[in-house]
């Protein structure tokens, strides 16, 4: 059986991330961040019901460009240490949570397989065709719902199959991994995912020890750190950090740059006939609507941001969203535009913590696009469907994408 986005396991994080209800959260980001670039007071005024971890504290919001960039830009005073009270509790001490020198140490244990010149190898044994494997079962129905069909199970099916896990366990591996970050609002639920996806983990990691193959498993159960092997816990809590990184980021950036060329047919027209700006329209698609919205710090000491002052060990919530919209550095910063001037957005937020998986998740979009445009001509919003719109909160994409095609 194959995960589908209404099944009940996904229905019910998509809900609380306020998927159908919350629509635009922009204005509010936007007037408050020309309050002020930085806002420091109760949680509950910022950030939604699912952030039980942190309700009832004190915290500070970054919001304008510059300040968000400040702060993820500086390890050593907003450290990440703060996510062990969150996501470590089911993830276990990821690099997540690391700060240097240990952050450093760890990253660079995987770091090769992530890495811009290794993209070709994953890009043709696994992206391309997973991707092609999908669009052939849509070959002549002239009609599909991309999210379900599409965008949404085939970046887990890649990630699985970079880890090495066997493609029955993939449906498996996906509730599991959002399982895993419903631990926001489901603590149970979450700790249980921990568990199953550690006896997944340990069931490949056995296999690979008498079996090694060419996947990431191999990688770290091989990896050495001073002369010493990982120990098993260790190995596992870098695949629960690669689960949901691997199943609820690009998934959504995909279907929300899919959603903005839907709904202008003229940029899509236009990178239609000229693929060459496919990457500058993935930039975009990531700048205008971000897929995770907002990420966490801690502040190491009393300290300041434009001129904000912010006490030592306040909980941080950089709100990558906000920054992305900001008007004193993208003119009409609301409109999805592929021809804009590229500027360097926080999607994938900045410094030591710079998403591992950037270049996996460009060259996936990449593919994707490629793909619909040779497989599905005439690819083009169903004009018979209703209200199709981007939701949700913390993490944002559209439920569902009807589309049309010729053939
Ligand atoms: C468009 C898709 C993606 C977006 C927008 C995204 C966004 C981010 C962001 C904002 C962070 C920083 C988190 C923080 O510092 O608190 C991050 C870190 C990370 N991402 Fe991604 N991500 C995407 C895809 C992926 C993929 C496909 C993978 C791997 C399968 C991945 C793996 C990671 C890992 C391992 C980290 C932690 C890096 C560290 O702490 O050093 N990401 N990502």
């Amino acid at each position: 059986m194959s995960s589908h986005p209404d099944d009940s396991t996904f229905a019910a994080f998509n809900r609380m991330q306020g998927m159908g209800t919350v629509r635009d959260p922009y204005p509010e980001w936007a007037d408050l961040r020309r309050e002020a670039p930085v806002q420091v007071g109760d949680t509950d005024r910022f950030l939604p019901p699912g952030s039980a971890a942190l309700m009832g504290e004190r915290i500070a919001v970054a919001l304008s460009f510059d300040a968000v960039s400040e702060v993820l830009l500086d390890g050593a005073r907003f450290p990440s240490s703060g996510y062990a009270r969150t996501m470590g509790a089911v993830m276990g001490h990821t690099i997540l949570e690391m700060d240097e020198p240990e952050h450093h140490r760890y990253r660079a244990l995987i770091q090769t397989a992530f890495q811009r010149k290794q993209q070709q190898r994953w890009e043709q044994e696994i992206v391309r065709p997973t991707i092609e494997a999908r669009l052939e079962r849509l070959r002549g129905a002239g009609r599909a719902e991309l999210v379900g069909d599409l965008t949404f199970p085939f970046p887990v099916a890649v990630i699985c199959d970079m880890i090495g896990i066997p493609k029955d366990e993939h449906d498996t591996f996906h509730r599991l991994a959002v399982d895993l970050i419903s631990v926001a609002f489901d603590p149970p639920r979450g700790l249980a995912a921990s568990q199953g996806l550690g006896e997944l983990f340990a069931e490949v990691l056995a296999q690979r020890r008498r079996q090694p193959a060419n996947d990431l498993m191999t990688l770290l159960a091989e990896a050495e750190l001073e002369g010493t092997h990982l120990e098993d816990e260790q190995i596992f809590a870098f695949f629960r950090l690669l689960a949901p990184a691997g199943a609820e980021t690009t998934y959504r950036s995909s279907s929300n740059l899919l959603y903005g060329l839907l709904s202008d047919p003229v940029q899509l027209d236009a990178l239609r006939r000229d693929p060459s700006r496919i990457p500058a329209a993935i930039e975009e698609g990531l700048r205008w609507e971000c897929p995770l919205t907002g990420i966490q710090r801690t502040t190491a000491r009393d300290t300041e941001v434009a001129g904000v002052a912010i006490p030592e060990g306040t909980p941080v919530h950089v709100c990558l969203a906000a920054a992305n919209r900001d008007e004193t550095r993208w003119d009409e910063p609301d409109r999805f535009d592929l021809f804009r001037t590229q500027r360097h957005h926080a999607s994938f937020a900045f410094g030591p913590h710079t998403c591992l998986g950037m270049h996996l998740a460009r060259m996936e979009t990449r593919v994707l696009l490629e793909c619909l445009f040779e497989r599905l001509p005439g690819l083009r919003m169903d004009p018979e469907a209703e209200d199709v719109h981007i939701s949700g909160r913390m993490f944002r994409s559209p439920l569902a994408l009807p589309v049309v095609f010729d053939g």
